[in-house]
């Protein structure tokens, strides 16, 4: 038999013991609502009904994101496979209907040979990958960009799955591939002067309108929010027509590090800036 005395202090540890589990799992439970709660309340503070019809992201600093964690520049293009994923997901699930990745500038072949095979075969792997949650997400592939010049199983898989997802409706998801916005103007350019030379355009005629049926991006919506991630504040030969009123978005995070809640969070500047497309403020309604 136990003295009474240790018998009392053997409950009275097991008293602490409870109190001590109640408050622990009460702090757990009220740590992962406070969290839940400020995950949605972000995305429930992003108004529908205003929401960009087009978002245009460069997506920068995966080499610099394998050098933080002592890996090769390849390591940081892989990992930013997962920010595209979640980037792609999070606008079809809020109902962006156009979203424009950067993925390979004409300036990128100038990169190592060695970078820029491990990105093309980044790219076949991905496509390829991928086509079959494009197609369960009801969004539709396409490409834009100096393509021919892409190596030929790049171009053929990026085709076939450009086809495969072809009646899909949801969301546009555009790659910029072998793209700069100097080529595409210059592109656009030769063709509005050849059909002049032709006569079959009066250059009298010539409008924005016409200029903008004659880029890449043609049937498009201008993006409204242009996002550069890696702390770069610079349009770096993109889409330079098309942004002339898109509100520019510049964060630190690199861009593998970037999740739907970093977008979210660009979505909500963007909601709360005043769009005056050269108006004043009182000639808004
Ligand atoms: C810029 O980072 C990123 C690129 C040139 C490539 C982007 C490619 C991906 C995110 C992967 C594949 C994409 C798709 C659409 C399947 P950087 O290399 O210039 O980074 P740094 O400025 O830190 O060097």
């Amino acid at each position: 038999m136990m003295p009474t005395q240790q018998l009392n202090s053997l409950s009275i540890n097991y008293k602490i013991h409870f109190l001590n589990y109640i408050i622990s799992a009460f702090g757990i439970i009220r740590i992962n609502i406070v969290t839940l709660r400020s995950d949605m309340s972000l995305k429930d503070s992003i108004q529908t009904e205003k929401l960009p019809s087009h978002i245009a992201i460069i997506m920068d600093g995966n080499g610099r994101w394998a050098k933080k964690h002592s890996k090769e520049r390849t390591f940081g293009h892989q990992n930013g496979v997962t920010a595209v994923r979640e980037v792609t997901e999070a606008c079809a699930e809020l109902g962006v209907k156009y979203l424009t990745l950067y993925a390979f500038s004409t300036e990128n072949w100038a990169r190592p040979t060695e970078e820029v095979g491990a990105l093309m075969e980044l790219l076949v792997y991905t496509i390829k990958q991928e086509t079959e949650t494009l197609l369960k997400n009801d969004v539709k592939l396409n490409a834009i960009g100096d393509l021919e010049s892409l190596p030929e199983k790049c171009h053929d898989e990026l085709m076939e799955a450009i086809e495969a997802t072809k009646h899909n409706k949801r969301t546009t998801l555009t790659l910029a591939l072998s793209y700069s916005s100097r080529w595409e103007i210059t592109q656009a350019t030769k063709q509005i002067a050849q059909e002049v030379a032709n006569g079959n355009m009066n250059p009298n005629n010539i409008s924005e309108e016409t200029i903008s049926d004659h880029l890449a991006t043609k049937g498009m919506p201008d993006p409204e929010l242009l996002i550069r991630t890696s702390g770069e504040c610079r349009i770096s030969n993109y889409l330079l027509w098309q942004i002339a009123y898109a509100e520019l978005y510049f964060t630190e995070i690199l861009w593998p590090d970037f999740t739907r809640e970093n977008l979210y969070d660009a979505l909500v500047s963007y909601q709360n800036r005043e769009r005056r497309f050269g108006k004043v403020s009182e000639q808004l309604s």
